[in-house]
């Protein structure tokens, strides 16, 4: 059984066959290098010329805000609209969010919202430490407008792609236009290893400061010594060989979901608004996410189709409405609460077909 769901949210097919052959493979040679060779393709995908794989998304944004130095009350300006990994680390370190919300069009954080947000940092003599910037749903964000934002004002950027890998402005992937990019490899995204992620950089000395606090910082010497805390964060061999034995598809899990997405563009019509492709953008849509033109009961809606055996989720709850994020400033628009009070993401995995994506228009006619 696939999912307590007929029709899951993300389903990721393992090929077992697949899997095992990729061990057999291996079967000579140094468990780490499933590790080193799933970093190379990694690069290969990207373009960056680093990259260490990790636990999980959250461990690498974890370490890439520490590559920027964040420390205890220092203010990182976030997207609002993500999921709350994005946000978490900033607070493992002692630092403070100050949330931005999003750009109407592409969901992705606003950037006059942004520049207006470090515009009153700066007023109160506090300039941001960092920019954490999320690609949503892998809809890559507004990198252009961003970067000129971060030169501007020198403030390094984190891209969170954890949702976008694949994804791309003209010919440049999405992760490396800031210091460092973050992807995640957990069990619903496009390639998953079950559970990972992986921080890309083109600075060498970030590289081995992440390679070094990833693995407890331990020194490269005959005996242990450690000189700062550490984190047991490196990926294991077995997540990367499940990462290596599907990371070949990954182009055509993206022509997948893009065809899902223009379904169900095409069942919905002008019922619904989407995440647009801009000029020169390229968008994995890992996740179809919809909003509604008018305001619907969505949580009915959600409640009709789970009866049905088909999973779907509300879009984000902004950060800046969590309870656990209140006394936080935030930049906002209303964007992303409009998301969340009328929207819905559907079904989108390698399982999906055109008729099951007309029994879900259907059940939501009807
Ligand atoms: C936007 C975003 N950031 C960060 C993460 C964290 O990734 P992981 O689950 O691998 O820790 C996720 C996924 O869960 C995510 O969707």
């Amino acid at each position: 059984m696939k999912s307590k769901f007929d029709i899951p949210l993300s389903y990721n097919a393992i090929p077992g066959q697949q899997l095992a052959s990729k061990i057999q493979q291996y079967a000579d040679r140094h468990h780490d290098d499933f590790i080193s060779d799933f970093e190379k393709t990694i690069c290969a995908i990207t373009g960056a010329k680093h990259a260490i794989a990790l636990s999980s998304g959250t461990a690498a944004i974890h370490l890439g805000l520490k590559a920027l130095q964040v420390q205890q009350h220092d203010i990182v300006m976030a997207s609002s609209f993500t999921y709350v990994a994005s946000i978490n680390p900033i607070v493992y370190l002692g630092a403070e969010p100050f949330f931005i919300d999003s750009s109407p069009t592409d969901w992705n954080m606003d950037p006059n919202l942004l520049e207006e947000g470090v515009k009153v940092c700066i007023s109160r003599n506090k300039k941001p430490k960092a920019i954490l910037v999320v690609h949503t749903y892998g809809m890559p964000a507004d990198m252009n407008s961003i970067m000129d934002i971060s030169r501007r004002y020198n403030i390094p950027v984190l891209e969170d792609a954890a949702e976008a890998l694949g994804s791309r402005l003209g010919d440049v992937s999405v992760g490396t236009f800031g210091k460092v990019g973050v992807f995640s490899f957990n069990n619903n995204k496009l390639i998953t290893t079950y559970g990972g992620g992986a921080l890309v950089t083109d600075d060498q000395s970030v590289a081995a400061n992440i390679n070094l606090w990833a693995s407890q910082s331990r020194d490269n010497l005959p005996f242990y010594e450690h000189r700062e805390i550490g984190y047991n964060y490196k990926m294991g061999p077995i997540n990367a060989a499940v990462g290596l034995s599907q990371i070949e598809a990954l182009d055509s899990k993206i022509k997948h979901r893009r065809e899902i997405f223009t379904l169900y563009k095409d069942r919905f019509g002008h019922e619904m608004l989407w995440q647009s492709e801009g000029k020169n953008v390229f968008t994995n849509r890992w996740i179809t996410a919809g909003r509604f033109g008018t305001n619907m009961d969505c949580r009915a809606l959600q409640r009709k189709l789970a009866a049905a055996g088909i999973e779907t989720r509300l879009l984000w709850k902004p950060m800046h409405l969590q309870p656990v994020f209140q006394g936080f400033q935030a930049q906002e628009n209303g964007t992303g609460e409009g998301l969340f009070l009328n929207g819905l993401s559907f079904p989108s995995g390698d399982d999906m077909t055109p008729e099951k994506i007309d029994r879900i228009y259907s059940l939501l006619r009807g």
